[in-house]
């Protein structure tokens, strides 16, 4: 196993639509592994092929792990959905403060579909369907989003976006 490089906005790798899985073989499994295992090294709650620069329909997500007192999270229920599509979306919506690993440490709040409904394959090609709310939903909502070159940020007013990007681009220059 080992850590994918994180690809960081304004890379243009996360702009692009990217393209469906079609072989399920072992590179396959190894790499959905290391988006695991490089998204808990860096604390998310989900990772998405492209923000590790593979234009490729593959999200990994856990949205019940806990963090111990040292910090590091600990692996609560890990799922890698490959080739997933949103098939139903509740009229419902919530709002989640979100934030993600290309716009480090930065948060905002996101409207979202409360319910929806996501079919995709598993690491082996099987298809499943699953039924998420609440913070799953936003979270494979989030995730989903990437494969489609759509960030976060584009769900915000353009003053709200500005703004995040300024404290962005100002928390980058102090580094
Ligand atoms: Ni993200």
């Amino acid at each position: 196993m080992s850590l994918l490089p994180l690809y960081e906005y304004p890379d243009p790798i996360l702009r692009q639509k990217a393209e469906p899985v079609t072989k399920f073989d072992d590179d396959l499994r190894t790499f959905l592994s290391d988006m695991l295992e490089t998204m808990y090294a860096d604390h998310g709650a989900g990772l998405a092929a492209p923000q590790v620069g593979v234009s490729k329909r593959m999200i990994v997500i856990d949205a019940e792990q806990e963090e111990d007192e040292n910090g590091n999270h600990q692996k609560g229920n890990p799922m890698a959905l490959v080739n997933p599509q949103i098939v139903y979306k509740s009229e419902e919506t919530i709002f989640f403060c979100e934030g993600c690993l290309s716009l480090p440490n930065q948060r905002a709040d996101v409207e979202r579909h409360q319910r929806i409904k996501v079919r995709y394959q598993d690491k082996n090609g099987v298809e499943h369907e699953i039924e998420a709310e609440d913070y799953l939903a936003v979270v494979l909502q989030h995730e989903i989003d990437h494969l489609d070159g759509i960030l976060y940020i584009d769900h915000l007013s353009r003053l709200k976006r500005n703004m995040l990007l300024k404290k962005l681009e100002k928390a980058r220059a102090e580094k």
